[in-house]
């Protein structure tokens, strides 16, 4: 496996530094989290999935697909979609504003086209940068989701703890 792992980080901070890349930050994505952040996640995933797949894939390719793969610029609230609805119809939005923004080839293109699959069940992944975004995009977001839930758990057992802990230090007092 001979991946280039500068030459991936160099096209991913190229556009990262993007004044238009950037602006992924205004937009609200699972839990807290925003598209600029989740979209840089996702791309750092998919290089480390490659590394441990042990897959040779086209780093230019893959540092665009991923950052570029959810370059919808819209917040879903407002357009009042419903989230199956935003789940299949991004993807093109994605590409149509991604190509017009940066030019993509079109393999970049079916990348992104199937990068929520099996939710677009006729866009399967046709490559293994593809399979590596539709990868490393469910296991972005997956720990998005579960991160606060985990922290709000964690909150709550601080909780019981210190209230056994006070009724211990009553007891304790009284006896
Ligand atoms: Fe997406
Ligand atoms: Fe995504």
């Amino acid at each position: 496996m001979t991946n280039d792992k500068a030459l991936f980080y160099k096209v991913l901070n190229q556009l990262i530094e993007d004044a238009k890349v950037q602006k992924l930050k205004e937009f609200p994505q699972h839990h807290g989290s925003n598209a600029l952040r989740h979209c840089i996640a996702v791309a750092k995933r998919s290089f480390e999935l490659a590394e441990k797949f042990r897959w040779d894939i086209d780093e230019r390719e893959l540092a665009r697909s991923a950052m570029l793969h959810d370059y919808y610029l819209y917040r879903i609230k407002e357009e009042g979609l419903s989230p199956y609805r935003h789940g299949t119809s991004h993807p093109v939005v994605a590409i149509r504003n991604a190509d017009r923004d940066f030019g993509l080839s079109a393999r970049e293109m079916s990348d992104i086209r199937s990068h929520m699959w099996p939710l677009t069940f006729w866009h399967p992944p046709r490559s293994k940068e593809a399979a590596l975004l539709c990868l490393a995009d469910k296991d972005i977001a997956i720990r998005e989701f579960v991160s606060p839930e985990i922290k709000r758990a964690g909150r709550i057992v601080k909780r019981i703890r210190k209230k056994n802990q006070e009724r211990k230090n009553r007891n304790e007092k009284d006896s």
